[in-house]
């Protein structure tokens, strides 16, 4: 991964994200929450604590919001509630059940087969066949056949636990009992679905009998499928496409299409729009027939799904956390409508962010209700992109004008366009405030940021608020009984307030004594009070990485918190830390500014910008342990100077580093020890690769050597344990050399790996 990419994934606001950004950040979080789930049902330690967890997973969801075109098939937002209902016996499956990354455009599918056309290290010149089928929108479902006999279904739940369905998909007809000349194990996967004649006159039936109506299709699928009696499964209309596997004794084929022929052969229903295609221009005419043929297939099918057809390079190309490599789902444009926007709301973010909410008249988006839409920043009202380049042809959005909002997701929907004929005549552009509605301080908007943000700091009450929320949330403190709603309402009480986070910890000797105690106010009993007290001094003992998240210090998120706590292990190191690098952020500062000057002179003069220089002058009075310091944070994999900035600036704030001093006094701080990976040789050791490799591309090395635990760096430190040094290798293997760090060739480091 790009380290702007490692930079994007620390949480910076989302409202600050590019589309781009939010993709690279979604996909990084899909990871996360994928390898939480792989530890936690697998036998190792879980990496993630509940309620960690869940905040990745509010992160993700809040960026699906901001950003539903970003919103992945495999949407670890889709996953909730999906872990097995209670009820159903679990089935772990032998090969986890994958989702599909999305392609929206034309583009999104060149650039798919340009990656891995890179990955496989092909030229462009080279076949590589695909195939394309429809992307059925049901529910999936893996079923094991042993010696022939169908043994067991399985949803598929989170992915790695599904529930047991055997009994139910034994009453659907497109599924075989029993299979002749199989595989001693095979596992085929597949949709179920509901056709759109079977749906109606199931409707009718329920509507008749006074029982439950179902919205769509695929929903009466699952509610049909998830049955706890088979008999009423039985007397639903159920079908069954196979279009993947999971284990197989023998394999099918050679290719993706020899696989399904296969299984048709077997018995199962394929569906009959695959085509085999040579590359994305071929792929995209038979998008275009699918699309073409949508309505009268029948079925619901919500896109194409294409896959590359020769299972070798699905082989070697492999997943991603939980998808493959090797496919991906080209989605229909999703469902728009016409509405009028009545106003415009603005949201004051815990880093004092600005965000802009659209009000709206209500209108049906693909079955739901939208009442509102982010509006993300005042440059996306204005027509504007980050870099000044126009979005929707430069066209403003007024409070009055009739908006065409869109969802891609079961999430806050986005405005596409605006009906310039039907604007108001006397509709004026927005004025975005430059004063925080809340506090009234100054709303400014820094270089480089897309945000306005209140510059009122801790004298803001939204702003503290939003902290105190943030502060008491699940990945962060997570008390019991001290939700977003109870710190609102401390917040504001005169007798026992709570302004910051250390007030929490005084809160019970306050309440001892005052006068207005807890215990004696409507809605608290004096058990709730005793618990309230409890589930504080609860969390007195905090790991690391939650206090540091819990901070809400711009950028650094869950993901930024852990690594620097894990870096750091311990609260004094880490401050001291701090300190010692802060002359070098405030350099970095500076260097940037500068760096941005000479840019611009350069320009200007028509030269080539000379930043080496810049940024040496710079640096050049910081004293040398400042720069190690700081060497050393932004030397942590993920780190990027933008966090590091953050970091170092907050806790250089006296007024912050006070605050930050009230409430640890109040805590003792438990280290964080970075959790031992899997056995293989390179777990937890940190790799470079350099020179040119000759059996696998730079991207294939790097994704092997991470699933097998080790951390892949892009250049050559004290802290590099091995170099794998192709021929070519020139600076770095110079470096790791004088460091007598280990370097191996291609051909010793697949040795090392068991790969060669
Ligand atoms: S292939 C490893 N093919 O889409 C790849 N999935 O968004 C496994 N789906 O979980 C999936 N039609 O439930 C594949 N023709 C198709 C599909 C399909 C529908 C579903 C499937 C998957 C989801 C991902």
């Amino acid at each position: 991964m790009p380290a702007a990419v490692a930079d994007l994934l620390d949480g910076p606001e989302i409202s600050t994200l590019t589309l781009e950004a939010a993709t690279a950040e979604l996909e990084a979080l899909a990871q996360h929450l994928n390898d939480a789930n792989t530890a936690y049902h697998g036998q190792d330690a879980p990496v993630l604590d509940d309620a960690t967890y869940d905040a990745l997973k509010r992160r993700n969801a809040a960026i699906e919001a901001a950003f539903p075109d970003a919103k992945r098939t495999d949407s670890p937002s889709d996953q909730v509630g999906a872990a097995p209902a209670e009820g159903f016996g679990k089935v772990r499956h032998r090969l986890r059940m994958l989702s599909l990354g999305n392609a929206f455009s034309d583009d999104d599918l060149r650039d798919f087969d340009a990656g891995i056309r890179r990955y496989l290290g092909l030229t462009r010149d080279a076949t590589l066949a695909y195939t394309a089928e429809p992307k059925i929108d049901g529910l999936s479902l893996s079923l094991r056949y042993e010696d022939g006999t169908l043994v067991q279904a399985a949803t598929r739940g989170d992915g790695t636990v599904g529930e047991d369905v055997t009994a139910n998909a034994r009453t659907i007809d497109t599924i075989p009992q029993s299979l002749e000349d199989a595989p001693a194990v095979l596992e085929v996967r597949g949709e179920v679905y509901m056709r759109h004649d079977d749906f109606v006159a199931l409707n009718d039936r329920q509507a008749k009998a006074g029982a439950k109506i179902f919205a769509n299709p695929r929903n009466a699928a699952a509610g049909s499928l998830r049955q706890l009696d088979p008999n009423i499964t039985a007397s639903r209309p159920l079908a069954f496409f196979a279009y993947a596997w999971g284990e197989v004794s023998d394999p099918l084929a050679q290719t993706q299409s020899g696989a399904i022929d296969r299984l048709a052969a077997l018995g199962f229903q394929t569906n009959p729009l695959t085509r085999r295609c040579d590359g994305p221009e071929a792929l995209l005419s038979h998008y275009h027939e699918i699309e073409a043929a949508r309505a009268t297939l029948g079925y619901d099918i919500d896109g194409v799904v294409y896959k590359v057809d020769d299972l070798d390079y699905q082989h070697r190309l492999g997943f991603r956390s939980t998808t493959p490599r090797w496919a991906i789902a080209h989605k229909f444009p999703a469902e728009l409508a016409w509405t009028v926007l009545e106003g415009i709301d603005i949201q004051v973010g815990r880093t004092g962010a600005l965000s802009p909410v659209a009000r709206l008249t209500p209108v049906t988006v693909g079955g739901v209700v939208v009442s509102n839409a982010t509006l993300h920043n005042e440059d996306y009202i204005a027509g504007r992109s980050a870099d000044g380049t126009p979005i929707r042809d430069g066209t403003d959005i007024r409070v009055g004008d009739h908006v065409q909002v869109y969802r891609a997701g079961d999430v806050i929907p986005k405005i596409a366009d605006v009906d310039l004929a039907r604007r108001p005549s006397d509709a004026t552009p927005f004025d975005f405030p430059t004063q925080c509605p809340d506090c009234g301080s100054d709303a400014v908007r820094e270089e480089g940021d897309a945000v306005r943000r209140c510059t009122g700091g801790l004298i803001c009450p939204a702003q503290a608020v939003e902290k105190l929320r943030h502060f008491v949330s699940r990945a962060a403190f997570d008390i019991e009984g001290l939700g977003a709603k109870q710190v609102e309402y401390f917040f504001d009480d005169t007798a026992l307030p709570v302004r910051e986070p250390a007030d929490i910890f005084t809160l019970e000797a306050r309440n001892a004594d005052s006068l207005a105690k807890l215990e004696n106010r409507d809605g608290f009993g004096a058990t709730s009070v005793r618990n309230l007290f409890a589930a504080i001094d609860a969390r007195r003992t905090i790991p690391l990485d939650r206090l540091l998240f819990a901070l809400g210090i711009r950028h650094v998120g869950e993901v930024a918190a852990r690594d620097i706590a894990r870096h750091f292990h311990g609260w004094d190191a880490l401050t001291a830390a701090l300190d010692q690098a802060a002359p070098a952020a405030l350099a970095y500062l500076a260097a940037d500014e500068a760096e941005a000057q000479e840019r611009a002179a350069a320009a200007e003069d028509g030269r080539r910008a000379r930043i080496k220089p810049v940024r040496d002058a710079a640096f050049g009075e910081v004293a040398a342990d400042a720069r190690v310091a700081w060497d050393d944070l932004v030397g942590i994999d993920g780190i990027g100077a933008t966090v590091a900035v953050s970091l170092v600036t907050t806790f250089a704030q006296d007024s912050e580093r006070a605050s930050i001093r009230r409430l640890t006094d109040q805590l003792k701080i438990a280290p964080v020890e970075a959790p031992a990976t899997a056995s293989s040789p390179v777990a937890g050791k940190t790799v470079v690769f350099t020179g040119s490799l000759e059996r696998m591309t730079r991207a294939e090395a790097k994704s092997r050597a991470e699933a097998l635990g080790a951390k892949v760096a892009g250049s050559v430190s004290a802290k590099t344990d091995l170099l794998v040094a192709g021929p070519g290798a020139g600076s770095k293997a110079d470096k790791a050399a004088s460091l007598g760090i280990e370097t191996l060739d291609e051909d010793a480091w697949l040795t090392l790996i068991g790969d060669a």
